[in-house]
């Protein structure tokens, strides 16, 4: 796996028009010592400022911490990119009920594979941002819900856990500032559903896990019933270093509205894959220009700036700056940063069945045009793919879209939507060949294109 190895500290901005040296427009952070020797122990982590962050948190009030994440503009790196400081403070205060922290680490969806290896390589970063958020908001026991497939890195997880509670980082008087806190590592079974924080609320609970009806939202009524923050695991773990280097410096980097450093993971038909950290609006040019680029004699055709759920994007928005804004203009969502890149051959209606079928297979059944709209969606795909469709399944595949976006209970059934108007948008010629050619022209057997490796004409 790819990581960035610049030291930490010393980030820079990425400059317009790609004049910086490759490497300086990284902005390593939380992945800037997983290239040494046992990343994930306490002492690595030790002897990289570990836990420093901590220290200066539990000096200050509850409140002060609050602010001061809130005035570094840190935003949830969940997918929403709602401000954490933002959410910490809309935990009621006084109120006599327990509060709770539930770091959200069911990471499912297809493309994203950020937390999963940040969580492989410094857990400890994620622990000691349990501990000051706890601090923050009070809070006495928090959750880390893990994907529980992922079975390393739970081993991993439980390892980290218990060096924190033995070095006195977790536990009852926690570093001898009279503050207690419980931490729980729990792992889910699997299911994309549980990732959206009010099915995975009713997971931990020890029921199926379906989204609940809001209001009320969960810092009023979440675990238990109680005042509850769900964070990912990127943007706790991006907390230590903010308590530690300060807000000025997180906000030299990034855009106002965009600051700091984040994961970007590069996936799919590119030379060197894996997790790029840098600060928010660096644009995939750059990130491809730094790791190889496409593969050798192969060009970019689509690619999801934020993985499947995020509307796909073209060789066009190259330049778009990936932050919040930049991406929002071009017509998609930053989401997870999950940057899945495609070249001419790949047939984008395969992907964006395969897709479908994801979502249609996780769809959790509780409301009907997700649950109905998503098999439907199959059928028509498959369909088409095979060569068995008419050229009026493209406007019924966008009719159920329609009728499955903003019309389901949960954000999961717009995800499914994203991918089917974006790819209509960009590439109804490639559906409709699908169509007139009946079958997939990418095939072989079909088609001369593919295997003479000639680009197929398909972008509208
Ligand atoms: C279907 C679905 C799956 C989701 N999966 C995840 C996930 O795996 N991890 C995550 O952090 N957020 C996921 N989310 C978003 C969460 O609901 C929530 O917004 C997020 O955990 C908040 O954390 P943040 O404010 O730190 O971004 C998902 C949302 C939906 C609708
Ligand atoms: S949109 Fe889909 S996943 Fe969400 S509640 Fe409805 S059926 Fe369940």
């Amino acid at each position: 796996m790819t990581v960035s190895t610049e030291e930490f500290g010393s980030p820079s901005r990425p400059e317009a028009g790609g004049e910086a040296s490759p490497e300086k427009l990284l902005a390593p952070v939380l992945s800037s010592f997983w290239d040494q020797p046992d990343p994930w122990t306490l002492e690595t982590y030790r002897r990289h400022d570990g836990y420093l962050g901590l220290r200066k948190a539990l000096e200050m009030a509850p409140d002060d911490v609050i602010a001061l994440v809130k005035d570094s503009g840190l935003r949830g790196r969940g997918g929403a990119g709602f401000p954490t400081g933002m959410k910490w403070q809309f935990i009621p205060q006084g109120d006599g009920k327990p509060h709770y922290l539930v770091v959200n680490a069911d990471e499912s969806e297809p493309g994203t594979c950020k937390d999963i290896p940040l969580l492989f390589a410094n857990p400890h970063a994620l622990i000691e941002g349990i501990v000051i958020a706890c601090h923050a908001i009070r809070s006495h026991h928090a959750f880390i819900y893990l994907r529980g497939e992922t079975v390393p890195v739970l081993r991993r997880l439980h390892h980290a856990v218990a060096e924190a509670y033995v070095a006195g980082y977790l536990g009852e008087n926690v570093l001898g500032s009279g503050f207690d806190l419980e931490l729980t590592v729990h792992a889910g079974a699997g299911a994309y559903i549980c990732g959206e924080e009010t099915a995975l609320l009713d997971s931990l609970e020890g029921r199926r896990g379906q989204p609940r009806l809001r209001p009320p939202f969960p810092a009023v009524a979440g675990l238990y019933a109680c005042p509850t923050v769900v964070n990912n695991v990127e943007s706790i773990a991006s907390v230590p270093a903010i308590l530690h280097r300060g807000k000025d410096w997180f906000r030299s980097m990034g855009s106002e509205k965009s600051p700091g450093f984040t994961l970007y993971s590069l996936s799919g038909h590119v030379a060197r894959p894996g997790q790029y950290e840098g600060p928010l609006g660096i644009t995939l040019r750059q990130l491809l220009d730094m790791s190889g680029g496409m593969r050798p004699g192969h060009r970019l055709k689509f690619w999801t700036p934020g993985g499947s759920s995020t509307p796909m994007l073209t060789d066009e928005h190259l330049d778009v700056p990936l932050d919040y804004e930049g991406v929002g203009a071009a017509g998609s969502m930053l989401g997870t940063k999950a940057l899945q890149c495609f070249d001419e051959t790949t047939c984008v209606v395969r992907a964006v069945t395969r897709w479908t079928e994801f979502y249609a297979h996780e769809s959790c059944g509780k409301c009907t045009p997700c649950r109905e709209g998503t098999y439907w969606l199959v059928q028509l795909l498959r369909d088409i793919e095979a060569g068995k469709g008419r050229m009026e399944d493209l406007d019924k595949l966008n009719d159920i879209a329609d009728n499955i976006n903003g019309k389901s209970f949960c954000a999961l059934g717009d995800g499914a939507a994203s991918p089917i108007f974006s790819s209509l948008k960009y590439f109804r010629a490639e559906y409709e060949q699908h169509v007139t050619g009946r079958g997939c022209p990418f095939d072989p057997a079909k088609s001369t294109a593919w295997a003479d490796g000639k680009n197929l004409e398909v972008h509208a």
